[in-house]
């Protein structure tokens, strides 16, 4: 039946009509800087040569050792910061130089890659989003800040807030997951520690979102890979952590590698003039990732390094990493006409100002370093967030905890005993000495005598099956075997993506060797991203996820595995069952042709599909090994009473969700209860689900909370196919969960004329 066009257009209209376009961005302003802070800028733009300006512009690897031609570059104002090396001292009189004997005496910043850790390192940020405690992981970026800062580092290049929804992309553990509500929410609390309250106090440093954006979007997981991303869902998902972390405060931006749409986000003026600057009146600095910018080359963006620096500078990429192409070639574009030299002071003017809200004018320029052991506070942050971290996948017949009188105990696997893989990709500055493993954290519960230790494998890769014989032997001796699997650190991480997610080497061998001394078995899986190990699985009676841990992730996971701690982490990622299924994500949409639960458990390799055309795989189930928000507990929550304060809802109006949840089993423990909605019919389709809120109750065992979300209709905005923020009238479903995939659920419908 075809519906008169006239019929259509008049629907239309109501529906335009009686939605709420929304304002972007709300927002909260970046620290302000004083009218003397923005006349000091005025008058030194003024005084500057172009020389001057092109060197605050750019950005080089602080040079080993300080060499004296460097000290010279930096008298003569070449440079604006200098990053990631360098000793305290040398940061100091390189700072000195550049305060007292530089002809205006502007300052250099000093940037460093600080991403979970400096001294003390925390887990892996995909870890730290598995704790879905934004105060636990706004502290442990506050100590990194404090630690680098002690180091006379005074911007971090985090956090990193690319939406990664690809396992075998190795930034994955770098990432705060797949969606962009927990992204957002955890990425400005990292935001708020490094910054603090006052930028230009002790101990806060400068924060900065990376890489902007769409980067996680990469094909096929390889890293630096092309991505495409349409508007709206740019703006919905990729967008959205990057305006969390402007909310927040956060006063510098990094541009990505990738290429967006057709245009490198390093030279996209789409992205970073129009939505960074112009919609979201964003007023610190944006810097390059590095050499990014001459990179536009090999993109096939740029014919040469100034046509490389011309499209830079017009997207509004205000300081270059490493390459040169603004210093060499911004004086003949400008003397050619073809760069307006206004775009260069404002550039200039964007990263005066965050060097002026940092202090760095009137700082102090020796370091701070005490480097003695570290703090007692850092190391109680990294041991709750990595216990926090902990996620249980699985706990047969309450396998765990195991009880402290478990009279032997087989500790075995590469990743037992591995300091430099247990702290993960980014821990240049990490205090290896510190790094306590699990190997060593069991042996203190128990006594070395009660723990027989074999790695089984050097290497998370290795292949020899030369230690299983006294592995096997060590379970057979033992009440109960504890393997230590998973990925060493440089299996992730920039430039590591991989297109298997199994266990990499012969560790499923050593599983089975393992498994037939007939002892109770519990898996601890130490990785950079979620791997696949589907067939081992029902080996296992236990299986505990600890990421990367960090510092402290021994004894962390010792606290769990002896019921000293409660895991209570939850996936901030959908685990795969095979790396076939990626990308796999719980917010994705139904298609015109969903599966069903009836779909499930078809045997493998069944030719065809016997319960009709529908979107699903013939050989393996639709659904994820586990879901998006999944964890359990030693104890159990039950959820129940799901209450509304409104069924319907006025436009710019809002409701209260709540339910009630109780702790129904024997251990204390936290839960993060999650709210998700669906809207039903949208003018664009929307997704099954969305995360609108979520929050970490903490429960004694008997004990019930009733656990309260305020939902307005602005939350329930999407982007339009005309790119607006708009929340239409209709039905919506809305649920207080345990994870993405169940849960209570209830519907209301906003209606009415925008208000
Ligand atoms: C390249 C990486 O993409 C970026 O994340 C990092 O901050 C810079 N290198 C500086 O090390």
């Amino acid at each position: 039946m075809r519906i008169p066009q006239l019929a259509v257009a008049v629907l239309f209209l109501l529906i335009a009509s009686a939605a709420s376009v929304q304002a972007q961005p709300p927002g909260v302003p970046a620290p302000p800087t004083s009218a003397v802070g923005e006349r000091r800028i005025e008058d030194l733009l003024g005084r500057m040569t172009l020389e001057e300006k092109l060197g605050q512009m750019s950005q080089t690897l602080f040079p080993k050792g300080l060499p004296d031609k460097t000290k010279d570059e930096i008298r003569q104002g070449r440079w604006g910061s200098l990053f990631n090396l360098g000793t305290p001292d040398e940061k100091a009189e390189a700072q000195r130089i550049a305060r007292k004997e530089s002809r205006l005496g502007i300052p250099l910043i000093f940037g460093q890659d600080v991403i979970h850790g400096y001294r003390t390192v925390f887990p892996i940020p995909l870890g730290q989003a598995a704790s879905w405690d934004p105060e636990l992981v706004r502290r442990a970026a506050r100590i990194s800040a404090r630690e680098a800062y002690a180091d006379g580092i005074q911007w971090t290049f985090s956090p990193m807030l690319d939406i990664a929804r690809d396992p075998r992309w190795g930034r994955v553990a770098e990432s705060l997951g797949e969606d962009p509500h927990l992204c957002g929410v955890l990425g400005a609390a990292m935001v708020r520690g490094y910054q603090g309250d006052s930028l230009d106090a002790p101990g806060s440093i400068a924060a900065c979102g990376k890489h902007y954006v769409g980067y996680g979007a990469a094909e096929g997981g390889r890293d630096y890979n092309t991505t495409w991303i349409p508007q709206n869902l740019l703006r919905e998902v990729y967008l959205k952590p990057f305006q969390s972390a402007r909310e927040a405060g956060v006063v510098t931006f990094m541009t990505g590698f990738n290429d967006l749409n057709g245009v490198p986000a390093s030279g996209n003026v789409f992205t970073v003039r129009q939505v960074l600057r112009d919609e979201w009146r964003f007023d610190g600095f944006v810097v390059s990732d590095y050499t990014s910018i001459t990179e536009l080359i090999e993109h096939g963006y740029a014919a040469d390094a100034k046509d490389a620096a011309l499209k830079a500078l017009r997207a509004g990429v205000d300081m270059e990493m490493v390459s040169t192409s603004y210093h060499d070639h911004a004086p003949s574009l400008i003397g050619s006409g073809r760069l307006d030299p206004k775009l260069i002071d404002e550039s200039v003017r964007n990263i005066l100002r965050v060097k002026t809200r940092l202090g760095l004018f009137d700082r102090e320029t020796s370091p701070v370093n005490p480097a003695g052991p570290l703090a007692p506070d850092a190391l109680d942050v990294a041991r709750s967030l990595a216990a926090e971290s902990l996620v249980l996948l699985k706990n047969q017949g309450r396998a765990l905890p195991l009880a402290q009188s478990t009279v032997k105990v087989a500790v075995i696997g590469p990743l037992a005993d591995s300091p430099e893989d247990q702290v993960g990709t980014w821990a240049l500055n990490g205090d290896r000495y510190a790094v306590r493993t699990p190997r060593a954290a069991i042996q203190q519960v128990l006594g070395p005598e009660r723990v027989a230790w074999v790695s089984g494998l050097k290497t998370s890769r290795d292949t020899s099956r030369d230690g299983f014989a006294s592995a096997t032997e060590a379970a057979r001796n033992s009440d109960v075997v504890l393997l230590f699997l998973g990925e060493e650190a440089i299996l992730s991480g920039e430039a590591h993506a991989r297109a298997f997610l199994n266990l990499p080497g012969a560790q499923e061998d050593l599983v089975n060797e393992v498994a037939k001394a007939g002892k109770p078995m519990i898996a601890v899986i130490l990785a950079g991203r979620p791997l696949t190990f589907h067939s081992i699985a029902s080996k296992f009676d236990a299986i505990l996820y600890a990421w990367h841990p960090g510092t402290m992730g021994g004894p962390a996971i010792a606290d769990a595995i002896f019921g000293a701690a409660v895991p209570s982490g939850k996936l901030p990622i959908t685990f795969p069952r095979t790396v076939g299924q990626v990308p796999i994500y719980y917010s994705h949409k139904n298609t015109g042709r969903p599966p069903s639960p009836r779909d499930l458990g078809i045997p493998l390799g069944t030719a065809l599909n016997p319960t009709g055309f529908v979107s699903q795989y013939l050989d393996v189930d639709f659904t994820p090994e586990y879901p998006f928000g999944f964890g359990l507990s030693y104890t159990r929550f039950e959820y129940s009473n799901l209450q509304l304060s409104t069924r319907q809802v006025v436009m710019n109006g809002g409701l209260t969700v709540s339910a009630d949840v109780a702790n129904v089993g024997p251990y204390e423990a936290g839960e993060v209860v999650q709210l998700y909605t669906r809207d039903l019919v949208g003018s664009t389709t929307r997704p099954v689900r969305e995360l609108k809120s979520f929050r970490r109750v903490r429960l004694k065992p008997g004990q019930k909370e009733t656990v309260e979300f305020r939902l307005s209709t602005r939350d329930l905005a999407f982007v339009n196919d005309r790119m607006q923020w708009i929340t239409e009238p209709g039905r919506f479903h809305v649920w207080i969960a345990s994870d993405a995939v169940s849960g209570l659920v209830g519907e209301f419908e906003v209606g009415g004329e925008a208000r």
